[in-house]
């Protein structure tokens, strides 16, 4: 079966690049991209393509060859789903907050829904494709809806028929469109030959052959969840080596260039940090523990709880440290914060470090300078809501617990005690440190919770300076 239609139900930060992809390297299939929510759908049909509702680089080039021509926006997404071969299932599956597993199983309310929807809208044969992250065994629910739809077409409409694949979303934010553009493979799970094929088909007009691998369905889905878990437990594991590097004076750069040279261990995600973020790590690794207690596996829950538990003591240790560091008290005291995003290269701040970070330097009374390059003040206001108040930091009263929105780093920083990077943006790698002590309150601290600045001059024009993984690093030979 060749593919000519796809609809994607769910135009967030996977359902938008993926498709604009497949739209940009297959020019054969006409693609539409379908979401609940029209001020996103509005977003993306904005004729200006910096305004796009999700920010990855290179997407607004991809987006400006395709759309109009076969790739498609809309809200309409009873009529998408009638005209396609194929429906991606691409709609959120966070963290339950109540019921049965709260706080741990995915709420797959949204999933189900769609299913719903595909059931009652799709004609002929279509192959429904779960590009979401879920559970293992979800394709059994999803089956389970589809099949009490399908039909011989006895009622006067054509015969309805239904097979369901796991193709799992492997992209990283901040390098969507590379990583779309040349996967490192691409997971494949199901039962249904000929639409394991079909799949396949659309993304061997880009992808080589040996990178589509093809798997049970259950395979694929618990696949995805593995990955995350160990990514993230990487970066648990390297944190943890952080900690311990800033009591003993080894240096977590040094100690992870020396593992990393091992090919068994690789150099990737050994990066010391404030703990990892994103929409994706936290929740798959709670939804991997909730299944492995499902099925009676407590320590192997126990031992995926733990790279959760790390990430959290990451984020509270920095908060208090910084405490700690500014005399034992930050009430009152000005506190410039650069960098939300949860990485650099996005504008999601879903899980970013600096969310919990924040809250606790709020809760200890400081008030807090926010700069990112690219989220917006709205969307730090509903992850700090009980704090928000966005006025203009350099003419605000003082307060006691809020945070401020500030337009540049200069603006963060002025009168402030103390600077702390949180995301690595590139323009944070650059800035004058003997420009910004001169807006400063002294004694000045600079917090680098990513190492990603040039903190030798920062150390060499008066400021005490505490690095991720190397400690206070104010007295120790330049490098
Ligand atoms: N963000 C990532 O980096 C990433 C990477 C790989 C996999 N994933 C997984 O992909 C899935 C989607 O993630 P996301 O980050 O794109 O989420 P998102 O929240 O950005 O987007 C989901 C979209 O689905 C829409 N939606 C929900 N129900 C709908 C319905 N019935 N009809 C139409 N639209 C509906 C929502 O309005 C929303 O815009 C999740 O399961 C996630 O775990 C995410």
């Amino acid at each position: 079966m060749s593919i000519r239609t796809i609809c994607c139900i769910g135009a967030g930060y996977v359902g938008g690049p993926t498709m604009a992809v497949i739209a940009d390297r297959c020019p054969g299939i006409q693609v539409t991209v379908v979401d609940l929510n029209q001020a996103r759908i509005d977003a993306w049909n904005d004729p200006d393509l910096s305004k796009l509702p999700v920010y990855e680089p290179g997407l607004d080039a991809v987006v400006g060859r395709c759309r109009g021509r076969n790739l498609h926006f809309s809200t309409a997404v009873e009529p998408a789903i009638a005209a396609a071969d194929m429906v991606f299932l691409s709609v959120n599956t966070p963290t339950k907050t109540k019921g049965v597993g709260a706080g741990q199983a995915s709420d797959l309310r949204w999933i189900e829904a769609s299913a719903r929807q595909v059931a009652a809208c799709a004609q002929g044969h279509t192959i429904v494709v779960e590009k979401s992250t879920l559970p293992v065994r979800t394709a059994e629910t999803v089956q389970a809806i589809l099949s009490a739809a399908q039909g011989d077409g006895a009622s006067g409409g054509s015969p309805k028929t239904f097979a369901v694949l796991s193709n799992p979303e492997f992209l990283a934010e901040g390098t969507a469109i590379p990583d779309l553009e040349q996967p490192d493979r691409v997971l494949i799970g199901g039962d249904d030959p000929a639409a394991i094929e079909a799949l396949a088909g659309v993304y061997g007009q880009w992808v080589p052959n040996d990178r589509i691998l093809r798997t049970n369905l259950w395979s694929s889905e618990l696949s995805k969840l593995t990955a995350n878990a160990f990514l993230a437990q990487r970066i648990s594991s390297i944190n943890a080596i952080a900690a311990l590097c800033e009591a003993t004076g080894a240096d977590v750069q040094e100690v992870a260039h020396a593992i990393g040279a091992d090919s068994r261990i690789g150099r990737k995600f050994l990066k010391a940090g404030p703990g990892f973020g994103g929409s994706c790590f936290q929740k798959d690794i709670l939804n991997l523990v909730y299944l492995c207690g499902h099925y009676g596996l407590h320590e192997v829950a126990a031992y995926w709880q733990s790279v959760v538990d790390l990430n959290s003591w990451q984020q509270h240790r920095i908060a208090r440290l910084v405490v700690q560091r500014l005399f034992g008290t930050v009430t009152g005291k000005r506190i410039a914060v650069l960098g939300f995003a949860f990485k650099a290269n996005t504008n999601d701040t879903r899980e970013s470090p600096a969310i919990r970070i924040c809250r606790d330097l709020l809760e200890e009374g400081a008030s807090l300078f926010i700069y990112d390059p690219k989220v917006k003040s709205e969307q730090i206001s509903s992850d700090l809501p009980e704090t928000s108040q966005i006025v203009d930091s350099l003419n605000c009263p003082e307060a006691v617990g809020k945070w401020y929105l500030a337009k540049s780093v200069n603006d963060a920083v002025y009168q402030a005690d103390a600077v702390i990077i949180l995301t690595e943006w590139p323009e944070f790698a650059d800035l004058d440190w003997s420009t910004i002590y001169t807006y400063m309150r002294h004694p000045s601290w600079l917090f680098d919770t990513r190492c990603a600045t040039n903190w030798p001059q920062a150390v060499e024009v008066g400021f005490s300076v505490w690095v991720i993984g190397k400690g206070i690093v104010s007295n120790l030979r330049m490098r």
